[in-house]
């Protein structure tokens, strides 16, 4: 829904068609040309001229010339020829109303994009290592997955949210042994997934003196894959606890998966893939490992087996892609993690296509660079990880002084304290593109002033104010009289958020909606300083303030939980 863009464009065409027969030039190729002007004195949109100067054989500056003097649409208040532009006003007061009024009845559902209709998408993300700590690193993974699953059921996609739990592999061989020589099951359940990442710990430093319980670690894994009992039932005990702790933050974050099928639950779905990987000839035998080799494809070999015949994270990998392929039946499948992982994605991504399923192209790997705090890298191995509990517990410990200092009274100042502390964290990381290296500044992030998800929740809990004291049955429509600068600015901004969730989803960058979450509080609070609302001039002209202001709350809090922000009405 490219309002503005659309119209200029079909009336460029229709312009064109006239001017420059038998050249034509089509609505959508328009479309794709023009551009919004970085400032808002050069006009409201703008058509470069120059790429066109060739198919239609005439200098830019011309054909801008041309199409100023033909184009007509009443939409518009002045279309003029600047060098290679064509730029054009539109006429602030109809678009500006015509704006608000599809905002405030379309509501919930304005800038809902008509793109997954009887489509299914499955989102793989978050999926941590059981009994591995919960960490920072796991925020990307979290946040942007989530965001995503969010955005495309706006679009109307059917979603389906998987966690893919490391919950297989040689780790619980290790933990069974360690828990059966140290643990202590009270305390272990008391300490959670805590005592269970010690309990990791104490057998990677005890392995260092004694070898041996390397040994002991790989036969106690035999055993729990063989179905041995008491193994099993350790192993489903260690995954409730890591999934205790891993579902606090999930539920700060307002996240629920369809499924938590891990690793293991494709144990018995590997040796038909792998049969299927051998009949189709792409199985090589590479110092006594199975491999397809991808040499032609410029990546090393994709391990399927190891030499002791067990599988590997892309046997899983393949099997469960099948599983879901089959399942949901999915138009896209999409893995959210972080960058280092981009070539083990390309490797079964081509493995799967080898095999001969078409539907391989459906497959989609969004990375994400790394997070680091205060300049310095994380590392499980060295122990210099910083939980995703402790830095939200942080957040919110912080958010509450700060908000008990400026006095904030609310209703509920623990839920409030929570919304905005994890919403901090949430939109910090969120703002930039999800490639970029990231070093995480805890001050930066809750700071209430500058563009931070404090300042953007502050904004939303002041348009519910204004319209709560207005009463419930104000600013319904807006009426087509003039208008101020901050007005038209503040519909301009809001024409923008359709094509904003459109990119968001089209680049898989939940990014996009954070910065124009930005654009749309600058906007709204520029108006909000500039423009008196409840004291306007006369009834009409505060009407159409309150409708402004009814539209941005809609608007604002159908972005903010689109990036897994909760929206407080007080702050
Ligand atoms: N558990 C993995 C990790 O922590 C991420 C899994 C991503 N999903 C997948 N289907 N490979 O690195």
């Amino acid at each position: 829904m490219k309002t503005l863009k659309l119209t200029a464009a079909k009336a460029i065409s229709a312009a064109a068609e006239e001017l420059f027969a038998p050249a034509t030039l089509s609505v959508e190729e328009v479309v794709e040309m023009l551009e919004y002007p970085p400032d808002g004195s050069m006009g409201d949109l703008a058509l470069p001229c120059f790429k066109l100067s060739r198919t239609l054989r005439r200098a830019p500056a011309q054909i801008a010339e041309a199409l100023a003097a033909a184009v007509k649409d009443p939409a518009f208040s002045s279309v003029e020829c600047v060098g290679g532009y064509l730029n054009f006003k539109k006429d602030a007061a109809a678009f500006s109303a015509r704006i608000v009024n599809t905002v405030l009845a379309e509501g919930d559902r304005y800038g809902a994009p008509d793109l997954g209709k009887g489509k299914t998408v499955v989102l793989d993300y978050s999926s941590p290592n059981v009994a591995k700590p919960f960490h920072i690193g796991h925020l990307g993974t979290t946040v942007i997955g989530h965001s995503l699953k969010l955005l495309h059921e706006f679009a109307g996609y059917k979603c389906i949210g998987i966690n893919h739990l490391g919950d297989w592999g040689t780790q619980f061989g290790k933990l069974i042994v360690a828990y059966k020589k140290w643990g202590n099951r009270e305390e272990i359940e008391a300490g959670e997934i805590d005592a269970l990442v010690a309990l990791y710990v104490r057998f990677h430093a005890e392995a260092e003196a004694d070898p041996t319980l390397n040994d002991e670690a790989r036969a106690a894994f035999t055993k729990l894959e063989q179905h041995d009992e008491e193994s099993l039932a350790l192993w489903r005990w260690f995954i409730e606890l890591s999934l205790r702790e891993y579902n606090k933050t999930y539920r700060m974050l307002g996240i629920d998966f369809d499924s938590y099928n891990g690793e293991s639950f494709y144990t018995d779905k590997m040796p038909r893939q792998i049969e299927k990987i051998r009949e189709a000839g792409l199985l090589e035998i590479d110092d006594g490992a199975s491999v397809v080799n991808l040499e032609k494809w410029n990546m090393p070999p994709c391990l399927i087996l190891k030499r002791d015949g067990s599988t590997l994270y892309p046997t899983r990998d393949i099997a469960a892609a099948v599983y879901r392929k089959e399942t949901y039946d999915f138009e896209k499948c999409i893995y959210v993690t972080s960058a280092g992982q981009c070539l083990h994605f390309a490797q079964w991504f081509k493995v799967l296509e080898l095999m001969g399923y078409p539907w391989y192209e459906g497959l989609v790997h969004v990375p994400y660079g790394t997070v680091s705090i205060g300049g310095a890298k994380l590392a499980t191995r060295t122990g210099n990880v910083i939980l995703l509990k402790d830095l939200f517990a942080q957040a919110i410990e912080k958010v509450g002084s700060i908000m008990k200092e400026k006095g904030a009274e609310t209703a509920d100042n623990e839920a409030t304290a929570e919304a905005v502390g994890v919403g901090a964290i949430v939109f910090y990381y969120l703002s930039n593109n999800r490639m970029r290296d990231i070093n995480f500044l805890m001050e930066d992030a809750l700071s209430f002033d500058g563009n931070t998800g404090p300042y953007a929740q502050y904004t939303y809990a002041r348009a519910c104010s204004l319209l709560e004291k207005a009463g419930e049955g104000s600013g319904k429509s807006v009426a087509p009289i003039p208008m101020c600068a901050e007005e038209s600015e503040l519909a301009r901004v809001l024409s923008l958020f359709p094509e904003r969730v459109e990119a968001a989803i089209e680049e898989y960058e939940p990014s996009f909606i954070t910065r124009y979450i930005l654009d749309l509080c600058a906007a709204f609070n520029r108006f909000y300083h500039e423009c008196k609302i409840l004291s306007a001039e006369n009834a009409t002209e505060r009407e159409n303030r309150l409708a402004f202001t009814r539209a941005t709350k809609t608007v604002l809090g159908r972005a903010l939980s689109l990036i897994c922000m909760k929206t407080p009405e007080k702050i």
